[in-house]
């Protein structure tokens, strides 16, 4: 049976949570959620399907976490692997809208995986973001500082993408 595993970076918690969301969603098990911050690299190898989340801290940098973490993956060959990013930031801070999503997306093009989640960006309100490529979103946004209310139908709607893209 194919495995996913979900591996995340927060700093003040809510990417925390929406990890945990998305874990009861995707029927992963509590074991298979992973904080970076207490992972090593090479604990990603036995999952099929990969879910990495960061939040977008200074300038539109990764979660502090997440540094030793991707330079870890990226040197890796994740040609049998699936990834699926997702990021919570702040759409006021417009010209670097959850860019540690585009950070990671872009990081990990040279380790042969294939990228699944693209999500539609239409419902969102934001000047640049690294994660807008080609018309649409390459992972999930959640802004939970502006928009909470909309945040369980997103992840709702991520996570049955993801079931229909990795089936
Ligand atoms: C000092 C500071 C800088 C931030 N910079 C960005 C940013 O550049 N882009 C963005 O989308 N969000 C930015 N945010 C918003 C955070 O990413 C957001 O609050 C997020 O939900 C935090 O998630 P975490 O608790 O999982 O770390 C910033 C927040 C703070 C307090």
């Amino acid at each position: 049976m194919k495995k996913t595993g979900i591996f995340y970076g927060s700093t003040t918690g809510t990417t925390e949570c929406v990890a945990s969301r998305l874990a009861e969603l995707m029927h992963v098990e509590k074991t298979d959620l992973h904080d970076v911050a207490q992972s090593k690299p090479s604990e990603i190898a036995k999952y099929d399907l990969l879910l990495f989340g960061s939040s977008t801290w200074g300038n539109g940098d990764l979660q502090d976490d997440w540094y030793d973490f991707l330079d870890g993956i990226e040197a890796l060959d994740l040609n049998d692997k699936t990834i699926a990013i997702f990021g919570c930031g702040d759409q006021s801070m417009s010209e670097t809208f959850c860019n540690a999503v585009g950070t990671i997306y872009k990081r990990l093009q040279k380790t042969g995986a294939r990228f699944c989640g693209a999500f539609e960006a239409g419902d969102y309100t934001f000047d640049k973001s690294s994660a807008f490529i080609d018309g649409h979103f390459i992972g999930l946004l959640i802004d939970d500082v502006n928009e909470p209310e909309k945040t369980e139908n997103r992840l709702n709607h991520w996570a049955k993408l993801l079931q229909k893209e990795f089936a």
